[in-house]
Formats: C-alpha cells, structure tokens, sequence
C-alpha cells in the first residue's frame, strides 16, 4: 500500500550488518515472516499487501520489509533460490529475530497429471536430494514436515475461502536442470506431487529449532504434461497463494 520507507540500518564496523545476511535490527522483524523466493516479489508483495511497510534489510540485495495486515505485525523477506540461501536467512531470522513461523510462498514443477498448472499446493513433508540432513548425524533418513497447526491452519483457511489445493510431499531439489530427465519420475512413483528448491531446508531449520514453518507453492510448470503457465496465470495463482499464506497471520 504506497511507497516504503527505509529504516536506517545500524552501522557495525566494515558495514551494514545485524547477523552477518540480514541488516534489520531486533525487534524490526515480525514474529510471522513470509518468503517468497525472489527479493523483488517481497517488495512487490510489500507493497501491494501490508500497511507502512518499511524495507528493513537489504544485505546482497535481500530484500525485507515489515508491515502490518489485517492490523498484526508481518515480514515479508526474499529467500533466494535454493536450500543454502534458504538455509542462511530461515536460521538467522529463527535464531537472531525471535521469528515463529515462516511460511515459504513459491512456485514447483508438477510430477503428477492431476496436479496442474496453477494448482496451488500445501506441502505437508519435503523429500529432498540434498545433503542439508546430514549435519544433524541421524542415524536414519529424516523425514521433514510442516508444522502441523500452520499446516492445518492452512488447510481450513483454503476451505473457508473456496480454494482447491492439494496436500502432500513435494522433493526440494539441489537440481533445476536434472541431467537425467527421468530421474522424476522415480519421485513421482512414491506419490511426490511437485519439485521446488527450498521448502526441506526450511522445515529442518525450523524443527531443530523447534519453530514453525510451512510452504504454499503454486504450480508453474509440468514435467509430465510440459505446460508451462503464462504471465497472466501466474499473477492469479499468486494472488490466491498470497491471500492464503496471509490468512495464517
Ligand atoms: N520451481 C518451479 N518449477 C520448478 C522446477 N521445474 N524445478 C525446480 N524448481 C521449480
């Protein structure tokens, strides 16, 4: 809503710097924290949803800005793309800002024929092809979840507002580009709906940590069918994933 003001970063020796990725000071960031992947889509976000939005961090042009909606406290910050970014800013937001919950708002590839574009997603576990599990010395494979009251939260919330979704395991993969263009469909043999970058890093973050997070995906494009969805679709599906994930603060 209107343009955003900049907080004055507090100046440490050699730069901007709270932690070392993120610039706001405590107490400028908002126990419930919304990252989509990319800063400019925060900044969109921002904008277009929270009132007096003020942008309070911008280290490696990371954008983040807290505001209110619906009269409470919210951040929206970039994530950057990929477990390792995620990884970075979800550990520094939990463990330096006292942030709760964080609720990843992204896109995925399909991996079943009934999950289409645009369908937007509720991602109840993140399998993963990463190796963010192993500094944890389990011995086992550990399975990452979302939090269950955001998760159920979210689940009603669809509901009440007449949205379809569907619920289920996504992969968060190291890979964009898979050189093995089959390699999917072994995911989607054990009934994984969709891939995305992010979401395993944040839910194994958040339960080392014993916090919250959750993450709503919209469908951009297929590996089964090829559909790739148009501009035009994906500014709708986002507005239907938004006004979802912002029903949670
Ligand atoms: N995000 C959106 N589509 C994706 C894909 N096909 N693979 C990985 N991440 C994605």
């Amino acid at each position: 809503m209107g343009k955003i003001d900049i907080i004055k970063q507090k100046k440490c020796e050699g730069g901007i710097v709270m932690t070392v990725h993120i610039g706001a000071e405590k107490g400028q960031i908002a126990p419930m924290v919304f990252m989509p992947g990319d800063p400019l889509r925060a900044k969109f976000i921002a904008e277009t949803y929270l009132k007096d939005p003020k942008e309070v961090t911008s280290i490696r042009g990371m954008l983040g800005f807290t505001g209110t909606f619906d009269g409470k406290d919210v951040t929206v910050m970039g994530s950057g793309m990929g477990m390792p970014s995620m990884g970075i800013y979800s550990y520094e937001l939990y463990t330096e800002y006292d942030v709760e919950s964080i609720v990843r708002i992204g896109s995925c590839g399909s991996f079943q024929e009934d999950v289409r574009v645009r369908d937007v997603i509720i991602a109840m576990g993140a399998s993963t092809n990463s190796n963010f599990a192993s500094q944890y010395g389990l011995p086992g494979t550990y399975s990452a979840i979302a939090d269950p009251q955001l998760f159920m939260k979210a689940m009603e919330n669809a509901q009440e507002k007449n949205l379809p979704v569907k619920a289920g395991n996504i992969l968060s993969s190291d890979i964009f580009c898979d050189n093995d263009p089959n390699s999917w469909m072994k995911w989607a043999m054990m009934n994984v709906l969709a891939v995305e970058m992010e979401a395993a890093a944040l839910y194994m973050n958040a339960a080392r940590l014993k916090k919250r997070a959750l993450a709503i995906l919209t469908v951009s494009d297929s590996l089964v069918t090829g559909a790739l969805t148009t501009a035009e679709e994906r500014e709708k599906t986002f507005t239907d994933m938004m006004e979802l994930a912002l029903s949670l603060a």
